[in-house]
């Protein structure tokens, strides 16, 4: 099958997996939590899953599926082609009525993104690219804001991990460095769209420690394929492993936000 074809696939189950958000966000649904009691999932996060899960398997019965709430996910499928699908990224917010989620959903082959989607079902933002063929938000080309090539002119992003271990590797950063250096910093508490907003210009650089595949899988062939750089917190090739510390951004600004961060003196 060609990727469009499948691209258009993913693109159907994230709309609507997207629109039981969209209807549920600010009512009733049951909350529960994970590894943590500030690690929150809803019925919410189940249903949408189920969504996107029975498409996958319905139209790909011979790929790996990765995702979020599914147990027993292999994170190593080597050369099987594998979706990764987070479906409510951004479930902190959603819990608390705060509109900023989105659906994530991702193919690899050899361990390479091929194609991404990552859907924002309350503004009807839709995020694609199919490896080679550039980004696109709602089918038209967009591009990472190579304008800003200083960190004193970019609007940085990043998020803050929920369980104590990580959040010393989130507390390793220079973020006194970053602070002072940059435009400015925000936390939106979505990775997936986070990474969309960099790949269309809305934000400059991310970065985010200890992230799950799923979480970055979609959004980082958005920011490769709309002309940006996306590494590991040590500049190295970023690895879709079970756990992803992630540097993205629009290129011209990627080194500098690499050395201020200050990982590479880290003992990880
Ligand atoms: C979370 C979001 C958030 C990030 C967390 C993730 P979830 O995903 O991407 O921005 O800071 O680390 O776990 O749990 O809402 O799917
Ligand atoms: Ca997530
Ligand atoms: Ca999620």
């Amino acid at each position: 099958m060609a990727k469009e074809e499948m691209l258009r696939i993913a693109e159907e189950l994230a709309r609507s997996a997207g629109s039981l958000i969209r209807k549920k966000l600010g009512g009733c649904f049951t909350t529960g939590y994970k590894s943590c009691p500030a690690d929150l999932v809803t019925e919410v996060d189940k249903q949408s899953q189920a969504i996107i899960l029975d498409g996958l398997q319905k139209h790909f019965p011979s790929h790996c599926l990765v995702a979020e709430e599914k147990e027993n996910s292999v994170f190593s499928p080597g050369d099987r082609a594998t979706w990764y699908v987070d479906p409510l990224d951004g479930t902190t917010n959603f819990v608390f009525g705060l509109p900023f989620c989105a659906v994530s959903i991702a193919l690899t082959e050899n361990e390479s993104a091929v194609l991404g989607v990552v859907y924002d079902p309350l503004r009807d933002e839709m995020f694609t690219a199919v490896r080679g063929s550039g980004t696109m938000l709602n089918g038209s080309p967009v591009k990472v804001d190579r304008s800003r090539n200083t960190l004193e002119q970019s609007l940085l992003v990043t998020g803050f991990p929920v369980n104590p271990k990580n959040k010393e590797l989130m507390a390793a950063a220079r973020m006194k460095d970053v602070i002072f250096k940059s435009l400015n910093l925000r936390a939106l508490g979505s990775a997936a769209l986070e990474l969309a907003y960099v790949a269309c210009g809305r934000l400059t650089g991310f970065w985010e420690v200890t992230l799950r595949p799923w979480d970055v899988a979609a959004g980082a062939i958005l920011v490769k394929e709309s002309g940006g750089e996306v590494s590991g917190i040590m500049g190295e090739p970023l690895k879709l492993s079970e756990y992803v510390s992630i540097v993205a951004s629009n290129g011209a600004i990627h080194r500098d936000l690499l050395d201020t961060l200050g990982y590479k003196n880290f003992p990880l």
